[in-house]
């Protein structure tokens, strides 16, 4: 009977609540399939900052404790990390977000993937017509590792001439950097994924601007002569952006640098009807790490309303990446259809057409994912 051995860190704001889901979802999961998931909660974010704190310890978003069970696991399950409570402005304070990047980074999770699905019974949720959205998926790679998110971040004061009205002032700078190989591995692997899809890539950029654009835009050239048999495009980042909502089911695998693919990967979730259906994969040298693309979502956050559907597709993601259990992921994603289809919904992804006692909170929408999984 295999057994895996899963980090999982809850993190901040709705985290815990949506993380509760997955675990009972896996439970279930391992019950039918005769897998035991051995899951080991490890501290990150602001959860992560707040208690190096109160332990005297350097306060850290990714304690040396985490970095080494996500190393040694299978898999790391990720819920969310971030909240107004550690918005510090003092330049140099550790932020939450510093956990999740020193982690990406550690691991070498260096190509994020983010499909894009149509849930048909959520048609109605999205705020673009139903006949611009037929046929829409696409699976957004997003490279992780470099570009401005781990550029040089600086800030210099009192810059003579940079204030307002000639006075001194602050200049900051964030420097982006890309490397061929670093551009060679995230565009292969797009091929390749196309070549198991429907058979086109389009590559992101902003090559009329930009010096990584333009190195980034050649690499894609030489990797697309190796895959003759998928079709190649390239975009400016500005007008995929205009795409993705004027006509998005003409993309497949949309393959970009770290910050385009953030925004535009966010602009894509609205496609599925909600952030709240948009799972991650990190995938790369380390252990591949599995979270929902979305934030910690402060606002509700404690109020069970959450809605935990992203993060059980990152499960989903994890079965068919991690564990090569394909037929569990399968079900998984069917059960979570058919909770749709029969009109249950947490209230983000709600309409005005649905019953008010079909709108769920975090963990009745857990049951019903995990009944209809069992059923399947
Ligand atoms: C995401 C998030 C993160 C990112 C933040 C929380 C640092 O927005 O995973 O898309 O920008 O990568
Ligand atoms: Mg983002």
């Amino acid at each position: 009977m295999p057994t895996y051995r899963i980090v999982t860190l809850p993190g901040d704001g709705i985290g815990p609540e949506i993380m509760d889901e997955a675990k009972k979802l896996l439970a279930a999961i391992g019950s039918k399939t005769g897998t035991t998931f051995a899951c080991e909660d490890q501290l990150i974010g602001g959860a992560a900052i707040d208690a190096t704190r109160a332990a005297g310890e350097p306060v850290s978003a990714l304690p040396p404790a985490t970095l080494e069970a996500a190393q040694s696991a299978d898999a790391v399950l990720l819920a969310s990390v971030g909240g107004p409570k550690w918005d510090d402005p003092t330049p140099g304070a550790v932020r939450p977000e510093a956990g999740l990047l020193g982690i990406r980074k550690s691991l070498q999770l260096y190509l994020n993937l983010r499909p894009v699905r149509l849930w048909n019974a959520l048609i109605g949720a999205s705020t673009l017509k139903p006949e611009v959205l037929e046929g829409v998926d696409v699976l957004i790679v997003r490279e992780l590792t470099g570009g401005l998110y781990f550029g040089v971040h600086e800030r210099k004061a009192d810059v003579a001439g940079a204030g307002v009205g000639g006075a001194a002032g602050q200049t900051a700078v964030d420097s982006m950097e890309y490397a061929e190989y670093e551009i060679d591995r995230v565009v292969r692997w797009a091929f390749e994924a196309a070549g198991r899809r429907r058979g086109r890539v389009c590559s992101v950029d902003k090559a009329n601007v930009l010096e990584t654009s333009r190195l980034w835009r050649e690499v894609a050239a030489r990797v697309a002569a190796d895959f003759p048999e998928v079709e190649a495009s390239n975009m400016y980042v500005d007008n995929a952006a205009m795409q993705l909502v004027y006509n998005p089911a003409q993309f497949d695998v949309l393959v970009t640098e770290n910050t385009f693919g953030d925004i535009l990967s966010d602009e894509a979730s609205m496609l599925t009807g909600s952030l709240g259906m948009l799972a991650s994969a990190s995938l790369g040298d380390g252990t591949a790490l599995y979270e929902p693309s979305h934030g910690s979502a402060p606002d509700i956050a404690g109020k069970g309303i959450a809605n935990p559907i992203a993060q059980l597709l990152s499960v989903e993601l994890m079965l068919r990446y991690s564990f090569q259990m394909d037929e569990a992921a399968d079900q998984l994603a069917a059960a979570i259809g058919s909770v749709l289809d029969a009109g249950w919904r947490t209230a983000d992804i709600a309409d005005d057409s649905t019953p008010a006692d079909h709108i769920l909170g975090t963990s009745a929408m857990g049951d019903k994912v995990v009944e209809a999984y069992l059923a399947q």
